[in-house]
This record gives C-alpha cells, structure tokens and sequence, in this order.
C-alpha cells in the first residue's frame, strides 16, 4: 500500500515538546511492523503562525490538511498573547467541525506502575472509554451580546442537540459498549435542572437502547456521575455524554488515574469522509513550557489510536504494550508522575522499548 501520509501539527506550548516523542515512537513502531508512514509538518494552528499573520491558519487550510489519512496534533492555545477562544475557534474547533469529527473518543485506563490518587486501585480497576459528543451540544457557538457596554448588557448563547448529532453519537457509543466484555454504558444527564436539551438527550438514550438488548445502561446526573468517577470508578465500562459533559468527565478520568498527562484521544469522523485528529487530551500547558518536563505518554498513546484507526492494529498495540512496559518495569517518570525524567528520556524509552 501506498504510505499513510499524516499531517502533523505541533501547535503551542509543550505540544512542540512532545510531538517530536510522538513520532520518535510511532517511526519506531512503524519500522518494526512495516508500515509505511510519510509526515507532513504544518506550523499553522499556534500562536507563532497568528503573530506573523494576523489569524490562526491560512485561508487553504481545508486543502493542505484535508486529504491526508490523518492529523497528529499536539495542543493550541497561548493565553498570555492570544484569548483561547479566537485561537481554538480558530483552529482546533474547525477541525471537529468541518471535518465532522462527531466522536470524541478517550480512554480511561490506570496503567501498571502509575499510582492513582484514589486509595486501593490498581489496573484493571480504572478501564473505561469516554464518548463524547464532539461539534454540538453545549458548545453551539450560536448566541450574542446585546446592548454591548450599557447597563441592559446581556450574553445569550444556546444548546443544540439534533437528532441527528445525539443519535450518532449514541449510536458509536452502544456499538463500543456491545463490542466490550462487560457491555455496560453509562449516559450522564441532568436532565432534573436542564430541562429540555437534557430530558431530549435521555429520550434517545432510551430509544437507542431498544436496538442494543445485550448492553446494559445506566445514567446519571453529571454532578453524582462525578462523584461516582472518584468513589467507583470500577462501575464504568463505556461513559457518554454531550460534549461539555464529556469534556469535563475526560479530564477527571485521567486525573483518576494519576495524570492528565499519559491520556489520548481522538477526534473521530467515523464515516472516514474526512480526516480524524489524533491528540492528548491535555493543552499547551503554559506553566510548564520550555523546560522539556512535560510527560509525553498522552501524545505517543494518541499515536496508538491513530494507527488503530487506519488499521494498523499490530503496530499500535506495540506502542500501548511499551508505554504499559515502560510505566511499569522502568524507574523512569516524568514530574506528574512523581519522577524526574524529562521529555526526551522519556519518549527514548518508549521507542526503545517498542524496539
Ligand atoms: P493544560 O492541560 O494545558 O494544563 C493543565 C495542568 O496540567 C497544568 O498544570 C499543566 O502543567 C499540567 N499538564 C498538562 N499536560 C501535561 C503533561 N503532558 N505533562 C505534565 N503536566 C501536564 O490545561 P490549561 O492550563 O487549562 O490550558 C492551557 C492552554 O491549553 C489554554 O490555552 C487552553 O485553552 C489550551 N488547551 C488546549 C487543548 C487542546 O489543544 N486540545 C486542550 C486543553 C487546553
Ligand atoms: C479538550 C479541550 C478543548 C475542549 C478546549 C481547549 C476548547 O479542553 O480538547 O478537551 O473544550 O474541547
Ligand atoms: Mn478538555
């Protein structure tokens, strides 16, 4: 076959950190398994790109990144010099949005070696997948400000959930909860405050149910379902929720399992009509940029799921089997995680271990 061709776009911050760990790993695990990979880097989408030209991505963007098999992306946002929602509206959103990356798939998983915060777990306790709803929902960019600077100020900005965009969502997520041993699906609702979005949201929950007899589901409102997260995480199996419920719901996860910063995810259009965006579910990381501390596991994890997307499924079980070895047979850990190794030390012992 033709070589993959991957976009890859390092972004602000420590994405330019750990996008280069990134694909250390997945050449390795791509030599190894010979797949043939060919990278593309892309500068666009940073705050480097906006200084020399007044907006986040060329007006091409759609044709320069549009065709490939898919995105590496390492994370926007650079709040000191550009406000995060011109720069993530102007970058990252569009991606989810025009490449109609409905799914926002991110696992939960305590890795061997890596200590979580909550007392007495360990792996195969934590072992989840969060769904999350990716281009509507909460994050429906339609509203406004009336009567800008005068005492009748006043901000609107409003929910959409189609039918369409909630089915589908609900539609990936009861096939993944069916494919798994446990087939158990939470939703997290609150449709007791919420209510007319949340109460819809529920209703298809239900009727989607009836075509999956073998899943058993659950929901709960997203303020217990949080504290559920913390008190049983063991209860979970596959978690789906609107895309502010999943946003939120993808940071705790991984924070339960020890750090934000060995989690992946993807942003998936699985109809493949267009290119999925692969990246770690943490950002730019201003307090910590430049010093090459940052734990470059969720980027390489994120490389994974990439190469299990198109296919190559030998190939990304390498990359999760090093990072497990890795986390768990090694001393070697970056600061989140209690070590003091550094980026680049890190990432080498993933591909070596992938090696
Ligand atoms: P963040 O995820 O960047 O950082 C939160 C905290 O976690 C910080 O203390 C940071 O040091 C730590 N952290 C994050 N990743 C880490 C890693 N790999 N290793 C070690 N520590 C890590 O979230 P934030 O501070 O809310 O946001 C910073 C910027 O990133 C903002 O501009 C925000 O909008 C943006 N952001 C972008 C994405 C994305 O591109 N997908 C995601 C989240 C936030
Ligand atoms: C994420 C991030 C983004 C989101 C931000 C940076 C817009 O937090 O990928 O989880 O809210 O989706
Ligand atoms: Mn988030």
């Amino acid at each position: 076959r033709k070589p993959y061709r991957i976009a890859v776009i390092a972004g602000d911050g420590i994405g330019k950190e750990v996008v280069p760990e990134g694909l250390r790993v997945l050449e390795m695990a791509a030599k190894k398994h010979g797949v043939a990979v060919h990278f593309d880097q892309f500068d666009f989408a940073s705050w480097d790109y906006y200084e020399k030209h007044g907006e986040m991505m060329p007006e091409d963007w759609k044709e320069k990144i549009g065709k490939h098999d898919a995105i590496y992306f390492g994370a926007v946002g650079w709040p000191a010099k550009i406000p995060d929602h011109i720069s993530l509206w102007g970058s990252l959103i569009k991606f989810r949005r025009e490449f109609d990356q409905y799914v926002n798939l991110r696992p939960v998983r305590l890795m061997p070696g890596v200590p979580s915060p909550l007392a007495n777990r360990k792996p195969g306790d934590i072992d989840f997948w969060v769904v999350r709803e990716n281009t509507e929902g909460e994050y429906s960019s339609v509203g406004g400000r009336m009567f800008p600077g005068t005492e009748r100020e006043f901000v609107i900005q409003e929910t959409i959930m189609t039918r369409t965009g909630v089915d589908r969502i609900l539609k990936f997520a009861f096939d993944l909860a069916q494919s798994r041993p446990k087939k158990h699906l939470t939703s997290a609702t609150k449709s007791n405050g919420i209510s007319i979005t949340m109460p819809y949201w529920d209703e298809r929950v239900e009727a989607m149910a009836k075509a999956y007899p073998k899943v058993k589901w659950d929901k709960y409102h997203i303020d217990i379902l949080t504290a559920n997260f913390v008190l049983h995480p063991d209860w979970f199996d596959v978690v789906v929720g609107s895309n502010l419920f999943g946003d939120i719901l993808s940071d705790l996860g991984p924070a339960c399992t020890g750090t934000i910063g060995i989690a992946p995810s993807g942003n998936i259009n699985p109809e493949g009509n267009f290119p999925s965006v692969f990246e770690p579910v943490h950002g730019s990381a201003p307090d910590i940029a430049g010093q090459g501390i940052a734990n470059p596991i969720g980027m390489i994890w994120s490389g994974a799921m990439m190469l299990e997307h198109l296919g190559e499924k030998p190939a990304a079980a390498a990359i999760v089997t090093a990072i497990e070895r890795t986390l768990g047979e090694r001393t070697l850990r970056t600061r989140d995680l209690g070590g003091n190794a550094d980026t680049t030390a890190c990432g080498k012992a993933v591909a070596e271990m992938v090696e």
